[in-house]
């Protein structure tokens, strides 16, 4: 999570110097209530049977106390800057890697309130509106520790899924490759051996010709085909079992355009148009990836029209508007069926009678890895659009 997401929850709330100076002139008060918060905390947990089985041992029990005290001291010294946030975005990471049911979390935090409560009511006795001023910030810092642990805590836990599904997949995996690489390495191996054949020199008396440049071309064309194709599945399987973490740059998307279509072959029949609005604009993206979910989204509507000869043009437009860069690639091939719509993000799932099945499962992957969301919709007959939000910071 970033910078951006801590500033927008913070400005939600209304948390800023004004809250943080309330919570700093309670940490004497604070001091007072740290040890029955500590003990009650504990006391809980040992008394929910779910909640005891996440602790593993004494030790680990003991550097939870520790970590739970310094947890509520810096709440209230700050500062609330980024490394404070770190170190929060890290609880929610934590809990998921100890088995932690995210639950446990708002529970836990309903019991330490009252007590902080109390803490923030003695450091202003006798003020009635200092009291309600420091009874506010502690509500919002608190909302705000919440929300940052169940973000990471979700987001983690989310992306540790999408792994445990990667890994499933592979065996699945290991027969499509097979069965996808059988074809290129055949072709090229036919071509090799045909051109071998045609390179020998013609018997003494033979009345067949040696071999003509068009031939001999024929086949290297078909060779560098194959291996393209081959290529391309293994290129597809690293990115799919990678699932690298974008590296955001600015970049212009003129550019992200060009370079995905140059990895576009092309169609005969088939008009690939690009435009990108306003032409000069910029934005934070991983170029090569993003590059790579325009040439899948593009392949896929040409081979969506190759295969079943509907269709003659695919459309790709890039915007960039206040909540984003949104990005459309539209065709107006045979369209995707209602029962298909739901699936054609999974990895292996394929319509066609040739295809990995990966190329979308990539998109979705690198979407959701820039925090961006992807849609299509489709008319049987007429085509389809798919639709890609990548936010931007402000
Ligand atoms: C208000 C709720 C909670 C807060 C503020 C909190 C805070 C923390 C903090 C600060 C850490 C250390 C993170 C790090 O290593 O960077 C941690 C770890 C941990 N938490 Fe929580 N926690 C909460 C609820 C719970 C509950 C209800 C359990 C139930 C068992 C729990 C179990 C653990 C465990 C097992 C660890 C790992 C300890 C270790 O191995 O060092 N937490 N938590």
């Amino acid at each position: 999570m970033d910078r951006a997401f801590f500033d927008q929850i913070r400005a939600y709330v209304g948390f800023g110097a004004a809250e943080s100076a309330e919570l700093a002139a309670m940490a004497q008060a604070l001091e007072r209530v740290l040890d029955p918060l500590v003990e009650d905390f504990y006391d809980t947990i040992q008394r929910d049977p779910d909640a005891r089985q996440v602790l593993a041992d004494e030790a680990q029990l003991a550097r939870l106390k520790r970590s739970l005290r310094e947890w509520a001291r810096s709440m209230c010294s700050g500062p609330h800057d980024q490394r404070w946030f770190e170190l929060r975005t890290r609880i929610g990471h934590r809990h998921v890697e100890v088995g932690l049911p995210q639950r446990f979390v708002p529970l836990a935090l309903a019991r330490i309130r009252p007590l902080l409560m109390r803490a923030a009511l003695e450091s202003a006795a006798g003020d009635t509106e200092l009291q309600l001023r420091r009874l506010a910030a502690l509500h919002k810092v608190l909302d705000l520790e919440l929300t940052i642990m169940l973000e990471s805590y979700q987001r983690m836990h989310h992306a540790r899924v999408r792994q445990a599904e990667r890994l499933g997949t592979l065996g699945q995996l290991a027969a499509t490759v097979s069965h996808e690489l059988k074809n290129p390495l055949g072709v090229i191996n036919t071509s090799v051996h045909l051109l071998r054949e045609q390179l020998k020199a013609p018997a003494a008396g033979s009345a067949e010709p040696a071999a003509t440049e068009g031939e001999v071309r024929l086949h290297l064309d078909r060779i560098a085909r194959g291996s393209r194709q081959a290529a391309r599945l293994a290129s597809q399987l690293l990115d799919f079992a990678r699932g690298k973490r974008p590296e955001l740059r600015s970049c212009a998307l003129a550019a992200v355009l060009d370079e995905a279509l140059s990895m576009v072959e092309e169609r005969g029949g088939v008009a690939v148009s690009a435009r990108c609005d306003p032409a000069e604009a910029t934005a934070q993206l991983d170029s090569a990836q993003v590059a790579q979910v325009v040439a899948n989204l593009v392949r896929n509507a040409l081979e969506a029209i190759g295969e079943t000869g509907v269709g003659s043009r695919v459309e790709v437009r890039v915007r960039r508007d206040p909540l984003g860069v949104v990005l459309t690639v539209s065709d107006d091939g045979p369209g995707i069926a209602p029962e298909h719509i739901e699936r054609i993000f999974d990895p292996l799932y394929t319509t066609r009678s040739t295809g990995t099945g990966l190329g979308l499962a990539i998109v979705r992957d690198v979407v959701e890895a820039h925090g961006g969301r992807i849609s299509v919709s489709s008319t049987p007959g007429a085509g389809a659009v798919f639709t890609v939000l990548l936010p931007q910071g402000a």
